[in-house]
């Protein structure tokens, strides 16, 4: 497979995985194709082309020659100088050479726009019973805080790196998380847990979480404790690129929400829910990231590509486990 090809694959993935329909998906990208052709052709050589086919502005691939065949991916949740300086090393060792990396967590413009995926979040709570308005309302003062916050970013570090060291670079964010929000969601939802104790257990029972448990990070309670029931389930904190609007506990309360199934959260956030009687299981960061990454991953290795995990990423190759 290509740069180009593998990028595709997760976005298609991504894509199917969304919590939003695909006509919603669509229409997203028609506002882009409208937006694009409103523009003069000044202000066209700014706007990012790619928007118009992949509605994931934070998954984004950096290489002058996307069409390159890859044999060997170096994959970790947080791609630094420092793992491109580890994949250079590993090249000056080893006799297969890491064709690329690809990162979870967003790099290049593709975090310089991370605000972008997080409309995601508006239809996600619009779906789980908050009146649209109000969940635009909440999330449009978040989405531009997020925007300031990563403004002053130094974006292109790792790219830079990468770029000097002649390493394609690729970031798949979004469609991961996708990936993690349709697995957990059947799997704990075929579980059909009762208490909070029962979604520890399903939980624990994906590979991922138990790797992570080892190391000290599995899946613990945020809020409520292990005999609470467990209410309406749902897993609006897992993608949408990164922590909502703290102001949305209140109303998911009023929405009927019992459990939340979040990757990880703020204290400031944990405080809300809790002041809202919502129970919160977190399932864990680099773990769920992992997850998201291995569903995706899985092709890749059925077509022989080698994986070498770094940077907190767990391998698990769910190739081998059906086998
Ligand atoms: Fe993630
Ligand atoms: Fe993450």
């Amino acid at each position: 497979m290509t740069i180009k090809q593998i990028y595709n694959l997760a976005v298609e993935l991504g894509k199917k995985a969304d919590p939003r329909s695909s006509k919603r998906l669509k229409e997203i990208l028609r506002i882009e194709a409208k937006r694009f052709n409103s523009l003069s052709n000044a202000e066209k050589d700014f706007f990012d082309k790619e928007t118009l086919i992949n509605p994931y502005s934070d998954s984004r691939y950096y290489t002058k020659n996307p069409n390159k065949k890859i044999k060997k991916i170096m994959v970790g949740i947080d791609i630094t100088g420092s793992e491109i300086l580890l994949a250079d090393r590993l090249n000056q060792i080893q006799k297969n050479k890491i064709d690329l990396v690809i990162a979870h967590h967003p790099v290049g413009n593709a975090f310089a726009a991370l605000d972008n995926v997080m409309h995601l979040q508006t239809d996600l709570l619009a779906n789980l019973g908050i009146p649209v308005n109000i969940a635009e309302s909440l999330l449009e003062k978040r989405i531009k805080r997020v925007s300031r916050d990563i403004s002053a970013v130094n974006h292109y570090q790792t790219v830079d790196a990468a770029r000097l060291l002649n390493i394609p670079l690729m970031c798949i964010h979004t469609p991961a998380d996708n990936m993690v929000y349709q697995f957990l969601k059947n799997k704990i939802k075929s579980g059909k847990p009762e208490i909070i104790a029962d979604i520890i257990k399903i939980l624990k029972t994906i590979p991922e979480y138990k790797e992570a448990s080892i190391r000290g990070a599995g899946p613990t309670i945020f809020v409520g404790n292990s005999y609470r029931r467990c209410g309406k389930i749902v897993f609006s904190e897992i993608t949408g690129g990164t922590s909502g609007a703290k102001e949305m506990y209140e109303h998911l309360a009023r929405a009927g929400v019992g459990t939340i199934i979040s990757m990880h959260m703020g204290e400031e956030y944990r405080k809300e829910a809790e002041k809202n009687h919502i129970n919160v299981v977190i399932a864990g960061h680099m773990s769920s990231d992992s997850l998201g990454l291995n569903l995706i991953l899985d092709t890749l290795a059925a077509k022989k590509i080698d994986i070498i995990p770094c940077s907190g990423f767990i391998r698990v190759d769910r190739n081998k486990n059906i086998r």
